[in-house]
């Protein structure tokens, strides 16, 4: 066949947004850098309208829109929350599980996210094992993709869940944020902080409203290096000292998934960093005590703290749902409405 009669290459569909500089989707949410303190607001502002609005007026606002879950780790409350949300606005989802996809077989993030567009996706929510995935995911098929996870770099929706819940016990009534919100406020973050996405998305979103952040831990699990990832951030090695200043306190897991090869001795780390009710009692009576989850009741804090009337741990779970809606929401309207992130 001479060249002239080669037939035409089919035409691929267009991505649904023109390439433009990173990020390429103002719907999609990577980082807490993403988000200015107003868009901050705004989702905070979202999450309250959307949590208390007719559930049958609310189903109407993403109604049959299509919202791909894929998760490449494991996951109880990120997972389900996002997909209440994206429901209760009535959104359609579906759920690719890295042990029951074609992921087993080999196919790459790409072409996962490619396949997934191809189906009708309109925004994908990702949880991956590798730092960085999300923007990967996004720059491969230009969705609107929403970080549940990367690695061991950020955790987003989660520090906004953290922040709406920080807000309701210490500044109540307040979903405006500024420079100067959490003036005054500071916030421990305890435990294994190295292998910590959450710790991370909090650490570089509470100083930013004026928060002090004190991280706490040893230095296996805490490296000097922490305390420059941003302003209003101090390292504490005395567990019993940060809870002293401290007006919340958020307990961290060890996470024996990224350990590699890491050994501790957990007798010497439950001495030393265990939230207990003694412990509690004694430094903190009256501090916030949240916990991202899971929790794993007798190692970082104690069943008593856990389940005790300081704990926020089940609030946060709830909150998850509502920040979850309103970034959902934003991922899919975001584009309309001219939000640049
Ligand atoms: N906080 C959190 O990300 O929990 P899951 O791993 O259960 O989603």
């Amino acid at each position: 066949m001479s060249p002239a009669a080669t037939p035409a290459r089919r035409q691929l569909h267009p991505p649904p947004v023109a390439a433009s500089p990173f990020p390429y989707n103002p719907g999609s949410l990577l980082a807490t850098s993403d988000l200015t303190l107003a868009q901050v607001s705004h989702l905070l502002a979202r999450a309250t309208a959307l949590e208390s609005m007719d559930p049958q007026l609310r189903s109407g606002i993403l109604a049959k829109r299509r919202v791909a879950l894929l998760f490449y780790e494991s996951s109880t409350r990120t997972r389900t929350s996002f997909e209440l949300a994206a429901k209760a606005l009535g959104a359609d989802t579906t759920l690719v599980s890295s042990l029951s996809s074609s992921i087993e077989k080999g196919e790459s993030l790409k072409d996962t996210g490619l396949t997934l567009r191809a189906l009708g996706a309109e925004a994908i929510i990702l949880r991956h094992n590798s730092s960085g995935a999300a923007w990967l995911l996004e720059s491969e098929t230009r969705l609107p993709v929403l970080n549940a996870g990367d690695g061991m770099h950020e955790h987003p929706t989660q520090a906004l869940l953290d922040l709406r819940t920080i807000l309701a016990h210490l500044r109540p009534g307040v979903d405006s944020v500024t420079p100067e919100t959490l003036a005054g406020v500071t916030v421990s973050i305890v435990g294994d902080i190295l292998h910590s996405r959450v710790a991370r998305s909090n650490m570089l979103l509470l100083p930013r409203l004026g928060a002090r952040v004190v991280l706490c831990g040893p230095k296996e699990l805490l490296p000097e290096l922490a305390a420059h990832a941003g302003p209003g951030i101090t390292i504490e090695r005395s567990f019993e000292a940060a809870l002293a200043q401290s007006q919340a306190v958020m307990m961290l897991r060890i996470q024996a998934e990224r350990l590699a090869g890491l050994q501790l001795d957990l007798e010497e780390y439950k001495a030393a960093y265990q939230l207990t009710g003694p412990r509690l009692a004694a430094l903190a009576p009256a501090a916030l005590v949240l916990h991202p989850g899971p929790i794993i009741r007798g190692l970082e804090l104690t069943a008593g703290v856990a389940d005790g009337p300081q704990s926020a741990i089940l609030e946060q779970v709830r909150n998850g749902v509502s920040i979850r809606m309103a970034v959902v929401e934003r991922a899919l309207l975001a584009p309309m409405q001219g939000e640049s992130a």
